[in-house]
């Protein structure tokens, strides 16, 4: 049963002269290798950066993402609070139990809690050592500002959109006529290439259409990313991609992102051509998350119904806002986050009402955990597109498919415009039917295989 979150009032953050002499409650060695064992291992061999299909089959099989939500819920019902310390040699790491501390952690980013954690750095620097998300002071502030006028950070609808929706309708129209030839039947690859297509005529320009072997080095360099500081960073084919991207910055196409870079002032350290491997990178789950949407919808018939009628009323807008699509693509970030680790590295040390969290250590915030927490949340394990109708605030339960605070990710309107026309592009025209896949509605499984979603289309 759903238990009412009180926000802020469940939880007393004020400072007490003894917390300052206080650590923060220690997790027992055994425990800490429970939680190595069944959150981090799985989300590791999974692959941080680019995900490896066949680790993705086998985890979906066993059922280890639900196995990692209860692991930390057992955790939490142990230590109530937290943030609790794992017990590691040599290292500083906290998880994050209580929903107070992940506002907090979010809403106090980047000081003292930083975007740019060691790991993460270890793993983005393979592809984009300058990118805002592991940068820090000056630097930081830089890029972050220029991440978020070129995507829009705070407008449901791109002020660029009117170009963006004709790529959506092109490209989702050569899916549909792929599906054909292929008897109906809609697979993830096809359904990738076809998404792809959009994400490089958006940023980079139409004659990037059909440049895969762009994509292709982003793909393999973040192949590397997945291994972090254990493989050597690929210079060569880093240089390689940074110069391709710089050149489509320089030929600035129209109606593309690329164009509207040029125009906005920046300073000497927002390190423009690396900001775009993040972008690249990043549709990748937005494809992910979409086709899993899709999944959704086919499971849930009375839903289909309510965004066809939602397509048909707004068919006249230029820019279509489909909030059932936009729910749609949120409940399937929710239920399988893309991003289910958001990690971030103290800069000094940090008071918190029941002990001192040393600086240098790095917070791990497991998104699964509260967005499945059947504890708390009635609506866990189904889809519930209706609870983003409105946008969610700080006394609410967080939901954090894009993060949230300071360090929310400046892509997520520009996600949803593109993710859900083109799932309306799909569902305007076909009916659909998940052949691959038998989703029980009240009990959806911990984790959805994109790899291995089938559809079958029909007119
Ligand atoms: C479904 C797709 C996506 C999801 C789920 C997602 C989620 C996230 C999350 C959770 C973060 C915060 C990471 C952290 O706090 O450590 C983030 C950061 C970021 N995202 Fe996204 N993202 C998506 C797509 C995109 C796209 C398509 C773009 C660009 C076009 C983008 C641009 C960024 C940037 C620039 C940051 C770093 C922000 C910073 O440094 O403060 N994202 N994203």
């Amino acid at each position: 049963m759903s238990t009412p979150y009180t926000g802020p009032l469940s939880l007393t953050l004020t400072q007490t002269p003894t917390s300052v002499q206080n650590p923060l409650p220690k997790a027992t060695a055994w425990e800490t290798a429970q939680i190595l064992r069944d959150v981090e291992l799985p989300m590791v061999t999974k692959g941080p950066i680019i995900r490896r299909p066949k680790v993705v089959g086998a985890v979906e099989r066993l059922g280890l993402e639900g196995r990692a939500v209860r692991r930390m819920q057992q955790i939490s019902e142990k230590y109530a609070t937290g943030p609790l310390m794992l017990n590691l040699p040599g290292k500083n790491m906290a998880t994050v139990l209580h929903p107070e501390h992940v506002h907090r952690i979010l809403e106090e980013t980047p000081e003292p809690f930083a975007t740019a954690e060691t790991l993460k750095s270890h793993a983005l620097k393979h592809f984009e050592p300058k990118v805002a998300l592991i940068s820090h002071g000056t630097e930081r502030s830089q890029r972050r500002r220029l991440n978020e006028e070129a995507l829009d950070n705070n407008h449901p609808i791109h002020h660029m959109a009117e170009h963006f929706m004709p790529v959506v309708a092109e490209e989702a129209e050569s899916l549909l006529d792929v599906v054909d030839a292929r008897s109906g039947v809609l697979t993830y690859p096809d359904y990738l290439d076809a998404w792809f297509r959009v994400v490089r005529r958006v940023v980079l320009g139409d004659s990037y259409r059909d440049h895969t072997e762009l994509t292709e080095l982003t793909e393999k360099l973040r192949s590397d990313g997945n291994w972090a500081f254990l493989k050597p960073v690929d210079t060569s084919g880093r240089a390689q991609l940074l110069a391709q991207i710089n050149r489509a910055l320089q030929k600035a196409e129209p109606g593309s992102i690329a164009a509207y870079m040029k125009d906005i002032p920046t300073g000497e350290d927002a390190a423009p051509v690396n900001q775009v491997p993040q972008w690249l990178f990043a549709f990748d789950p937005a494809g992910m998350a979409s086709i899993r949407g899709l999944a959704l919808l086919a499971a849930h018939p009375d839903r289909v119904a309510a965004a066809r009628l939602q397509i048909t009323e707004e068919s006249g807008e230029k820019a279509p806002m489909l909030q059932i699509l936009r729910g749609t693509v949120l409940e399937s970030l929710r239920l399988w986050a893309t991003t289910p680790m958001i990690l971030r590295e103290t800069t000094m040390e940090v008071e918190f009402e029941h002990g001192v969290m040393p600086a240098g250590t790095t917070v791990l915030i497991f998104a699964p955990f509260f967005h499945r927490d059947d504890r708390h949340l009635d609506f866990a394990h189904r889809f519930a597109p209706e609870i983003w109708e409105k946008p969610r605030t700080r006394e609410e339960w967080p939901l954090l498919p894009f993060s949230a605070g300071t360090g929310i990710c400046p892509g997520r309107h520009l996600v949803l415009l593109l993710t859900s026309n083109f799932l309306a592009r799909i569902i305007g025209q076909r009916d659909i039917e998940l052949t691959s896949h038998h989703l029980e509605p009240n009990h959806l499984p911990s984790l959805l295989n994109n790899y291995r979603l089938q559809f079958q289309l029909s007119r």
